[in-house]
């Protein structure tokens, strides 16, 4: 297969790079610059450019790009700079792979759309949760559908918290927990729907093979765990307690909104759909992705 990426540089796309190139087919990178080589492809989300052209002969294309959404302070203008990172760079890509007439178009997306579930099992048919990333998730699933309509298969993937060896959310917890100062977020109830990244990729993987796939794909372990129970199982594999308790203001205080949309609540989302078209995870419990990301 010959798959460009966008967002190539991030944690999910270096890794998807890596192993597509493993097994033998040809990467294209789409580039935020001048591409250097031409295995690059430039585009300019910021001013609406890609050239089509460079997608002829293109079997897929995997969007990964869009600023991290729990690294920084939410404030209005991140806020701005999560969404515009995303919706209209999706847009783009939408219609330069329609475009192209390329035939799949796998787009990355989160949980988060289905807002705080609570203790409510959610899967791909629930509907849409309230919020500001709920609406970002609705926003962006809505711009990469739009190349649906020139008979692109769209797969809009919704995601859970990525875990990874190196980076992502793990890297500063593990920093943490080490120092003996982990601990639960405020009640502890809210769930995190989480995947290994081994299994992230192995799905996207899947879906880019597979013609059956289309629409939202919940990319989660079938297993979410609560925040109480997620604490208590990254304490067992770093060998530390995990004592402390994390009050709600003080994450308020830190992380502005979102501590209310990111850590104080949460989804329990179950990857129904992968499991429909006959997906296997390779880490189907907290504690198996945990061992291989710790
Ligand atoms: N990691 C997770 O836990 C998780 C969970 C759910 C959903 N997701 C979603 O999956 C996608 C990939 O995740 P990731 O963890 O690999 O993210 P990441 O490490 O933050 O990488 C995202 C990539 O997006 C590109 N990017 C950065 N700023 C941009 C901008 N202003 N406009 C357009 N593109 C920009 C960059 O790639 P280039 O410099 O190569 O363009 C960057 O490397 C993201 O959309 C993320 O929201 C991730």
């Amino acid at each position: 297969m010959r798959v460009a990426i966008a967002g190539s540089s991030g944690l999910i796309g270096t890794a998807l790079a890596a192993r597509l190139r493993e097994d033998g087919h040809r990467v294209l990178r789409l580039v935020r610059r001048p591409a250097r080589g031409d295995d690059e492809i430039p585009w300019s989300p910021a001013t609406d450019h890609l050239d089509g052209a460079h997608l002829d002969g293109v079997d897929a294309v995997v969007n990964l790009c869009g600023v991290g959404i729990g690294d920084r302070r939410w404030t209005g203008a991140r806020k701005q700079l999560i969404r515009d990172s995303r919706v209209e760079p999706t847009g783009v890509i939408a219609r330069a792979a329609a475009a192209a007439g390329v035939p799949a178009l796998i787009n990355a997306g989160a949980v988060g759309y289905y807002g705080d579930t609570g203790d409510h099992v959610v899967d791909e048919s629930s509907p849409a949760g309230s919020g500001f990333l709920a609406g970002v998730c609705v926003d962006w699933e809505g711009a990469a559908r739009g190349a649906a309509d020139a008979g692109v298969r769209v797969v809009t993937c919704r995601s859970g918290v990525v875990l990874a060896p190196r980076g992502g959310m793990l890297a500063p917890l593990k920093r943490l927990y080490s120092l003996g100062l982990g601990g639960r977020l405020g009640n502890g109830h809210q769930y995190m729907s989480w995947v290994s990244l081994d299994d992230q990729i192995r799905a996207i993987m899947f879906l880019l093979r597979n013609p059956e796939a289309r629409g939202p794909v919940n990319i989660t372990g079938p297993a979410p765990v609560t925040n109480t129970q997620f604490n208590a199982a990254l304490g067992r594999r770093l060998h530390r307690p995990t004592p402390w308790i994390v009050p709600s203001p003080a994450l308020r205080a830190v992380l502005g909104e979102f501590a209310s949309e990111g850590v104080l609540t949460g989804q329990r989302a179950i990857p129904r759909e992968l499991e429909r078209l006959g997906f296997a995870f390779r880490h189907a419990t907290i504690g198996q992705a945990l061992d291989a990301a710790v």
